[in-house]
């Protein structure tokens, strides 16, 4: 019982239970926090993640600027139900150049993670024109405003080198063709080799299927490649961390 006895010191005492706890509580924190001031990356590199192409950033920048985040998640859980809904639960390295992230923290429709490659373009301009016309119970919004907005990619190279400045390792290359790799992802027509060179897998089409180059070409880029960059087939977690 001595034990329990000199334990009502502290129990009798505000000031001494005060300071304590605070001792207690200040060992637990630093041994959670401390490490991470010594592990070089908490995010395990994955092979195919890059940063998006000058067009998906744009595309990127109109979903979170019509708050497209307020209804879709884009990180899939690992519990089963997730997993065979959507795919391979979502990687921390899949959003690493995410500034910032969408992961979201509610869905009204669906997590839109893996939906890159899931439907043609041709269906996202119907769905994102008037979504009750492709699903008839759809209580999506209509965006058919984003087919009459004309982009040039005017200011893509400040926001390529905004991003830059945060982070994303975007090359001197990358940043000096911005514009012209941004025209180039939705004309099928042009030269294209180098711009997947730089941004593999980005997907080349004119999206919206009109002549101009609009704010729906620049929204669908970036959905037709949302999680396509890992290949799953082959990806192993690293056991290691
Ligand atoms: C008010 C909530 C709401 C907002 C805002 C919203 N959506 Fe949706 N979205 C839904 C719902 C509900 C569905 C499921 C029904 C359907 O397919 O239309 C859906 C479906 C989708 C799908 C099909 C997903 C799949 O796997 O079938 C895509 C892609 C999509 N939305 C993209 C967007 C984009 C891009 C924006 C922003 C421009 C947006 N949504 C804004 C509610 C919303």
């Amino acid at each position: 019982m001595g034990f329990l006895n000199k334990h009502q010191i502290l129990e009798r005492s505000p000031t001494l239970l005060l300071v304590a706890s605070f001792l207690v509580v200040s060992i637990g924190g630093i041994v959670e926090i401390a490490p991470l001031f010594y592990l070089e990356n908490t995010i395990e590199k994955v092979e195919g993640v890059r940063p998006y192409s000058p067009l998906e950033l744009t595309g990127r920048d109109i979903y979170v600027r019509e708050g497209c985040y307020n209804c879709h998640s884009q990180m899939i859980r690992p519990m089963r139900d997730e997993v065979e809904r959507y795919g391979h639960y979502s990687l921390a390295a899949e959003s690493m150049y995410d500034h910032p992230f969408q992961w979201g923290s509610k869905r009204t429709g669906p997590d839109v993670a893996r939906v890159g490659g899931r439907y043609s373009d041709a269906w996202h301009v119907d769905h994102l024109s008037d979504p009750q016309s492709v699903v008839p119970e759809s209580i999506m919004p209509k965006y058919s405003f984003l087919s009459d907005v004309a982009i040039d990619g005017k200011y893509v190279q400040d926001l390529l080198e905004t991003h830059r400045m945060v982070g994303v390792p975007y090359t001197d290359e990358m940043i000096d063709n911005a514009q012209a790799d941004f025209a180039a992802q939705a004309d099928p027509d042009s030269d294209w080799d180098d711009l997947v060179a730089r941004y593999p897998k980005a997907v080349v089409s004119n999206f919206d299927g009109q002549a101009l180059l609009t704010e729906m070409d620049a929204l669908i880029a970036y959905l037709q490649m949302l999680g396509t960059l890992v290949d799953f087939s082959t990806f192993t977690p690293d056991a290691s961390r």
